[in-house]
């Protein structure tokens, strides 16, 4: 099958936010006396900022522990950690791979969407300088459930008028491979502890467009 677009993850696939939250959500826990790892960190990528907070919660035994309102508060002032960190990005925050297969896929006419649940995603891409080299973009704000439900990418296929069929979905999360194979796109997973990618690569390093167009489901 030759792909008719490829959608990228951002956190974790494009430039190493991935570390950014776990460093702000990690800030929040000790706070409230709760203690997060790596491991937990693990199983909190893709997921929207307050179902992260509820697993955090939920890990260290407090989900009761908080009201809605101050729950409200904690995912505020996690976002303000994050975003603040978030001033550090540059051109060169750009994970290795990622701005040489942009180019090969526009040289080949192959469209280019991000299917992020990140409300910060285009002050993201805009640090990052590469805003223009996404075709379409889905809105974090429009969605309803997060990854590991397919409905990000299913709207970044409806905005870039493409079948999932014919599509890659690039991921560094569990979540993320689960919602592009229910999405029915082809799944290339970065990061070899994940499982039921299409095609499984140790690092952003290794993505080109000719390996992608070998990608067939498993
Ligand atoms: C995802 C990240 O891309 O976005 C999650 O993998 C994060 O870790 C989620 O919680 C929501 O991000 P934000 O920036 O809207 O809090
Ligand atoms: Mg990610």
């Amino acid at each position: 099958m030759m792909p008719h677009a490829v959608i990228f993850d951002l956190d974790g696939v494009v430039t190493d936010t991935a570390h950014l939250h776990f460093l702000a959500w990690q800030q929040i826990a000790r706070e409230v006396d709760i203690d997060i790892d790596e491991q937990i960190n693990e199983q909190l990528k893709g997921i929207s900022r307050m179902g992260s907070l509820e697993r955090i919660l939920r890990c260290g035994g407090a989900e009761k522990r908080f009201s809605h309102q101050q729950k409200q508060a904690l995912a505020e002032r996690k976002n303000a950690l994050y975003v603040e960190s978030l001033k550090q990005l540059n051109s060169d925050s750009v994970l290795p791979g990622i701005a040489e297969l942009l180019a090969e896929l526009h040289q080949e006419n192959i469209l280019v969407g991000l299917a992020s649940v990140s409300l910060n995603a285009p002050r993201i891409l805009q640090a990052l300088e590469l805003t223009h080299q996404f075709d379409y973009c889905a809105d974090a704000s429009l969605i309803k459930r997060s990854k590991p439900d397919p409905e990000i990418f299913l709207a970044a296929c409806a905005g870039l008028g493409v079948q999932p069929e014919n599509c890659i979905g690039i991921e560094d999360a569990q979540a993320g491979i689960a919602a592009i194979n229910s999405s029915g796109m082809l799944s290339v997973g970065v990061g070899l502890q994940l499982q039921d990618a299409d095609l499984l690569l140790p690092s952003t390093a290794e993505l080109n467009w000719p390996l992608l167009q070998t990608v067939k489901r498993i």
